[in-house]
């Protein structure tokens, strides 16, 4: 088995990719280096990081060829308007010492900006040619729905918060049923269910370790990539070895019965209404 590659509505997507959220500087540049040299083909940075000089920076270090690496980072919630959106997304280039990415999100969705406006403006930054792919992040199922309505060009991601203690069938409905990816965020939930009971359970079983198992989970779930993020070489490894074993049905079924309604992690006061 090796890295499964998604088709998100015409984007070539690695299913299991790098996040980089926290990681700063010279901490962020190698943990990227060591991301690629491991065999991660999929970075996920965002201009609210305030680290995309140092992915850019690890990305060269690397040496893997641009054209292998799936990069995608996102324009923050206050700046989607019309304008605003495409010179954040300028700015993030030149940040990451890129030509394009692979990949643009609108980070949040803005309830003062209206979605029309700046799905228009994702498009535009999609035709100025600073992405080869858009899409959003943390959109629920009907906003997802309208914003899929408005788009010009088909959306490639959304990219939401995804762990076996949160029930995301609402809106991985509504991305298959657009083609729309559905990218997991915390997807070990922030590294709290490696030392989760049941989890380490199924791990001690099945022989392998808890984020291994977790991350299972997320790339057996059809049209699911995973972002895990970690600044430790150990875990970084650790993660990308998840391609020579596959989870039972069962326990695919007892991860997913894990999800409470309090297990969303990430909750600003900006966010959405959400499906469940
Ligand atoms: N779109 C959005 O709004 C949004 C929001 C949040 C996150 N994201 C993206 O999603 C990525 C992942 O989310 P996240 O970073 O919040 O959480 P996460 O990937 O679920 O968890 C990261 C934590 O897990 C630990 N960890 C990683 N591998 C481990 C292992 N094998 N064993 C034990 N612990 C391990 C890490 O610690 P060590 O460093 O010690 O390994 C780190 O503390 C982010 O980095 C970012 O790119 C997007």
């Amino acid at each position: 088995m090796s890295q499964i590659i998604l088709n998100a509505n015409g984007a070539q997507m690695p299913a299991l990719g790098f996040g980089t959220y926290r990681l700063r500087g010279e901490t962020c540049a190698r943990a990227v280096d060591a991301a690629l040299r491991t065999g991660y083909r999929h970075i996920d940075t965002a201009a609210m990081y305030e680290n995309e000089d140092a992915v850019g920076e690890g990305l060269r270090a690397s040496a893997v060829r641009r054209d292998d690496v799936f990069v995608t980072t996102k324009v923050w919630t206050d700046s989607i308007g019309a304008g605003a959106l495409e010179r954040s997304a300028e700015a993030s280039l030149k940040r990451l010492k890129l030509d394009r990415v692979d990949l643009l999100l609108i980070h949040w969705p803005n309830a003062t900006i209206p979605l029309a406006e700046s799905i228009a403006a994702l498009n535009h930054a999609l035709r100025l040619g600073y992405t080869r792919a858009i899409g959003v992040a943390n959109f629920p199922s009907a906003l997802l729905d309208e914003a899929v309505r408005l788009s010009e060009a088909p959306l490639a991601a959304n990219q939401c918060e995804y762990h076996p203690l949160l029930d995301q069938s609402a809106v991985l409905t509504a991305c298959r049923c657009h083609g729309v990816a559905f990218t997991s965020y915390c997807p070990l939930g922030r590294g709290d269910l490696t030392r989760d009971p049941s989890i380490l359970a199924i791990a001690q079983r099945v022989g392998r370790a808890p984020s291994q198992v977790i991350l299972r989970w997320h790339l057996q779930q059809p049209d699911v990539c995973a972002i895990p993020m970690s600044s430790n070489p150990a875990h970084i490894a650790q993660n990308f070895d998840v391609f020579d074993f596959s989870l039972t049905a069962q326990d695919m079924a007892a991860l997913s019965a894990l999800a409470r309604p309090d297990g969303r992690m990430v909750n600003p006061g900006f966010a959405p209404r959400w499906d469940v």
